[in-house]
C-alpha cells in the first residue's frame, strides 16, 4: 500500500482543517533568513549506510520536513559526506538510543538501531521547527522506559469506549477501514513523540471481536501491524479471556488442556502471519469481564497459561490490575474499592511468569482528578509491571475542557514510594531500574478519533504529545514539554507562546478548583462520567466515595478507624496519610472524614476551601477565554473558533459545577456564615 508521507490532502478535510490535523508535525515554511542560513550546511545531503523500512521512513521524514520548511531536498547518499547529516549505527549503545554531534557543517547521528535513527531524525526536525540552533550539539538520548505504549479502546463497530474525538479510524461496522492513510499519519505522530508499542482494540473485547485472532481479520491485523512497524511501533491485541468458549470449547479454565491447546494454536497462527507481534492485553475478572475466577483459579494461573502459549515467540501477556471486587456493601465503612488491586495482586507477587506484565492504573481508583499513587507500585518486587495512565480525559472534562495532564502525571512519576528507602521514585520503579525487571514501561489510554484534529479539543493533542515526551524522559519539566508542543503547533511568535503557556500550565489545577475538591473524586454522573452529580456514585455498591453528611465529609481510610487503605503504603507514606495533621491538603478527603470546619494546612476550613476554589475556578476559566481571545488575529480561524467554542462550554460547565457543589455542601453542612459569599 502506498502512503503519502505528508498530508497535503486528506479526503474530506479543508486546508484549514489540515493545519489542525498536522498536529506537531506542521513543518511550517521558514521565512527567517538568518536562521535558514545557520542551518543550511546541515541540510545539504544525508548519508546512510544501512537500510530498512524504519530508516526509509526516517529519510522520508527528513526529506519532506526540509522541503516544507526550507524548500530544500537533501540528496540521499551512501558515501561519507563533509556537509549534511551523517547517519551511522553503533550496536554498543543502549536500545533505541542515539547521539547527536555537530561540527560546523555536519551533523553526526549515531544510533543503536533503526528506532534510534528515527527518533534522532525526529529530534532534529523538532529543533528545526522550533528554530533552535543545530550548532554545537553534543548529546546522547536514551529512553528511560523500554516500553512506551498506547492502548486504543476502539470497538470494531466503530465506536471508541470513552472516546471523545469521533469514531474509530481503525474499524467501522466490524471491518477494518480500508483507507489506512490515517493510521499511517497516526503512527508518524506517535513515533515523533517516542511511542514504540500500541494495542489496537478495546480492553473490553466484545462478541465477534475475538475474530481478530482468527483468519477473518488476521491479514488486516498484519497490514495494520506493518504500518506501525515502519515507525518502530510493535502491535498488540486485547483478547477476551473466554475466547475459547466463543469457539466451541466447553470452558476457559486455564488448567484445562483444551483451553491451553486453543491458545497455543492461536499464538502459533498469529506469529506465522505477524512474526513480531507484541502479545496480548487482558482485562480479566474485572467489570464483568470473564476470567480465571470462574474456575476457582487466580490471576497468576490465568495469566501464566497465556504466557506459556506466547513464550516460544517472545510475546508478552499484559494483565491489567483494574479490579475492584471487595465486600459488596456500601453501608459498611470497611468496604473500599481503593484497596482492591493491592489486596488481589500482592499475594501473587513472584507467581507470574517472566513474560507476564501487570498493568497498574496510576491511582487506586480510576483516573480521577486527584488520587494518591497506587500502593502496588513500590510493593511488587518480583513481578514485571507497567504503569497505566489515561490520556483520554474521562474524568477530566472529556476533551471539552482544557486540561493539561502532564503536571498530574509528573506528580505520580516523582512520588517517593520509600520502597527501598528514601528516593525510590515511581519513575525509576516503572522503568524497571529498581527491581531489575525484564519488561518495564508505561502505557496510556489513547485520546484520538476520526475528528479532523484527532483529539476533539485541539489542546488535547498536547496530552498525547506530552505523554510520549514525558515517558521518554521523565526529567523533562511539564513546562518544557508544553513549550515544545506550542512552538511546533503554533509557531514561534513570543506573544502566542506566552499566552498559550499561561492557559495550559495551570489548567489541571483550574479543573480541580471547580470540580471535586481535596481528593474526593467522582461526583460525576454515573455511566457517562460527565458533569456534576455529587451523589452520582455515593450509593453505588462499591461505595466509599465521599460520605458527606451534616457532620462532615471524606472517606476514613486510616488504619485505626477506617478501611486500612493507608496501611498498603510503605510506612513513611502510611504515617503521613494516616495522620490527619500531616496528610497533604489536596488528598485530605481521600484519606479522612472530617468536619466541615476542619482547618486545612492552608489555614482555611474545609467548607471555606470548597467555596473559594469553586469561585476561583470559574474566574480562572474566564481568564483563559480572555487569553485566547487576545490571539484571534494570530491563529487560523478553524483552530481559533474550535478552541473558543470549547472554552465557552468549559465556562458554562465550570459554573454548573461551582453551583452544584457549593449548593450541595451549603445544604449538607448547614454552614452559612461564609466570608464574603452569598449562596442563594
Ligand atoms: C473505567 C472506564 C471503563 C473502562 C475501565 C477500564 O472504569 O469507565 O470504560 O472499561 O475503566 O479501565 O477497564
Amino acid at each position: 500500500m502506498q502512503f503519502r508521507q505528508s498530508e497535503r490532502r486528506i479526503d474530506g478535510l479543508t486546508v484549514d482543517q489540515l493545519t489542525s490535523y498536522r498536529a506537531w508535525l506542521q513543518y511550517r515554511e521558514k521565512d527567517q533568513e538568518k536562521y535558514t542560513k545557520t542551518v543550511a550546511p546541515y541540510l545539504k545531503a544525508v548519508s546512510v549506510t544501512v537500510d530498512n523500512d524504519i530508516i526509509e521512513r526516517a529519510l522520508d521524514e527528513w526529506t519532506v520536513g526540509l522541503n516544507e520548511m526550507f524548500k530544500q531536498r537533501p540528496a540521499v547518499v551512501r558515501e561519507t559526506i563533509s556537509e549534511g547529516l551523517a547517519i551511522t549505527l553503533d550496536p554498543s549503545l543502549p536500545n533505541e538510543s542515539y547521539q547527536l554531534k555537530t561540527t560546523e557543517k555536519r551533523i553526526q547521528l549515531t544510533a543503536k538501531d533503526a528506532n534510534g535513527v528515527l527518533y534522532g531524525v525526529f529530534h532534529l526536525l523538532r529543533l528545526l521547527q522550533m528554530e533552535e540552533s543545530l550548532q554545537h550539539l553534543s548529546m546522547t538520548e536514551v529512553p528511560k522506559n523500554p516500553v512506551r505504549m498506547i492502548n486504543q479502546w476502539d470497538d470494531m463497530n466503530g465506536e471508541v469506549e470513552r472516546g471523545y474525538a469521533g469514531e474509530s479510524f481503525f474499524y467501522k461496522d466490524y471491518q477494518f477501514i480500508k483507507d489506512r492513510q490515517r493510521i499511517y499519519d497516526y503512527a508518524r505522530l506517535l513515533a515523533a513523540a517516542g511511542i514504540n508499542a500500541i494495542s489496537i482494540n478495546n480492553v473490553n473485547v466484545h462478541e465477534n471481536e475475538t475474530d481478530l485472532i482468527f483468519d477473518r481479520y488476521l491479514m488486516d491485523v498484519k497490514q495494520t501491524s506493518d504500518i506501525f512497524n515502519q515507525f518502530g511501533i510493535t502491535l498488540f491485541l486485547s483478547i477476551n479471556y473466554a475466547a475459547p468458549m466463543e469457539k466451541g470449547i466447553a470452558s476457559a479454565d486455564p488448567l484445562d488442556k483444551d483451553v491451553q491447546a486453543f491458545w497455543k494454536a492461536r499464538a502459533q497462527a498469529i506469529y506465522q502471519v505477524i512474526p513480531n507481534f507484541g502479545g496480548f492485553l487482558v482485562k480479566a475478572d474485572s467489570e464483568n469481564r470473564p476470567g480465571p475466577f470462574t474456575y476457582g483459579r487466580n490471576h497468576a494461573e490465568g495469566a501464566n497459561m497465556l504466557a506459556e502459549a506466547l513464550e516460544p515467540y517472545g510475546g508478552l501477556v499484559i494483565w491489567r490490575c483494574f479490579v475492584y471486587n471487595c465486600k459488596q456493601d456500601w453501608r459498611d465503612r470497611q468496604t473500599d474499592r481503593a484497596r482492591a488491586a493491592y489486596d488481589h495482586f500482592m499475594p501473587l507477587d513472584g507467581a507470574f511468569k517472566e513474560n507476564v506484565v501487570l498493568q497498574i492504573k496510576n491511582g487506586p481508583m480510576d483516573f480521577q482528578v486527584r488520587e494518591p499513587v497506587s500502593p502496588l507500585i513500590g510493593s511488587l518486587e518480583n513481578t514485571n509491571h507497567f504503569l497505566e495512565f489515561q490520556i483520554a480525559q474521562e474524568y477530566l472534562g472529556q476533551q471539552k475542557h482544557l486540561v493539561y495532564l502532564v503536571p498530574q502525571w509528573k506528580e505520580v512519576l516523582s512520588f517517593d514510594t520509600y520502597s527501598k528507602g528514601m528516593g525510590t521514585y515511581v519513575k525509576d520503579i516503572v522503568a524497571g531500574e529498581v527491581f531489575k525487571n525484564g519488561h518495564a514501561g508505561i502505557v496510556a489510554v489513547s485520546n484520538v478519533g476520526s475528528d479532523y484534529n484527532w483529539t476533539g479539543h485541539l489542546f488535547a493533542q498536547l496530552n498525547l504529545y506530552g505523554y510520549g515526551r514525558m515517558i521518554w524522559n521523565p526529567e523533562l519539566t511539564a513546562e518544557a514539554i508544553a513549550l515544545e508542543w506550542v512552538k511546533q503547533t503554533f509557531g514561534n511568535d513570543p506573544f502566542v507562546i506566552k499566552t498559550i503557556m499561561q492557559m495550559v500550565m495551570p489548567s489541571w489545577e483550574i479543573y480541580e478548583n471547580y470540580t471535586s475538591p481535596l481528593g474526593i473524586g467522582w461526583m460525576v454522573n454515573i455511566s457517562h462520567h460527565y458533569g456534576p452529580n455529587i451523589d452520582g456514585y455515593e450509593y453505588d455498591k462499591w461505595g466509599t466515595y465521599h460520605f458527606a453528611d451534616r457532620n462532615g465529609v471524606g472517606v476514613d481510610r486510616t488504619i485505626e478507624t477506617g478501611t486500612g487503605f493507608t496501611g498498603q503504603f510503605h510506612k513513611e507514606n502510611a504515617r503521613v496519610y494516616n495522620d490527619l495533621t500531616r496528610c497533604p491538603d489536596e488528598l485530605l478527603l481521600f484519606f479522612h472524614h472530617v468536619p466541615y470546619t476542619h482547618q486545612l494546612h492552608s489555614g482555611k476550613t474545609v467548607i471555606q476551601h470548597i467555596y473559594d476554589t469553586h469561585f476561583r475556578g470559574v474566574e480562572q476559566v474566564k481568564a483563559m477565554i480572555d487569553a485566547w481571545q487576545s490571539l484571534k488575529e494570530a491563529i487560523d480561524p478553524t483552530r481559533y473558533t474550535s478552541v473558543m467554542e470549547r472554552l465557552e462550554h468549559q465556562l458554562y460547565m465550570a459554573k454548573e459545577w461551582r453551583d452544584t457543589v457549593n449548593t450541595y455542601f451549603y445544604r449538607k453542612s448547614g454552614i452559612n456564615d461564609l466570608h464574603g459569599r452569598t449562596i442563594y
